[in-house]
């Protein structure tokens, strides 16, 4: 049996003036100090918030911030591929998926769920 990772809840303010079909970077300070921040993907589609790790898992670009793709994919500028931010399944290439984070939305803030750092 596969043990689940302990997550904690990361609070982000001012998501409501994210519009539909944009793509925002957000860089969350690591728990430890001498750990790098995350750097996250804030995508509106469809009306829905979503949270990815910004990088890339074909190889190991980074999924870029601004208009989407089509309205509604998050691209990565290195090889043109494409991910959709609900799911972070690729679109049309064979890759594995982008990590997504379970994310809700209130009063304009984003509570995402992110793993815990690996203790030592
Ligand atoms: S590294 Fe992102 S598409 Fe190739």
């Amino acid at each position: 049996m596969k043990a689940r990772r302990a997550t904690r809840t990361v609070r982000i303010p001012g998501v409501a003036r994210l519009p539909e079909g944009e793509a925002r970077k957000i860089l969350v300070p690591a728990e430890r100090a001498d750990a790098p921040p995350l750097e996250l993907l804030l995508a509106r589609v469809g009306g829905k918030l979503c949270a990815l790790d910004s990088l890339c898992p074909h190889e190991g670009g980074r999924l870029a911030e601004g208009p989407l793709w089509d309205g509604r994919y998050v691209a990565c500028p290195l090889h043109l591929y494409r991910f959709d931010p609900r799911t972070g399944a690729a679109v049309e290439v064979e890759c594995e998926r982008a990590t997504t984070y379970a994310l809700r939305e209130r009063d304009g803030v984003a509570e995402v769920e992110l793993p815990r750092d690996e203790q030592e």
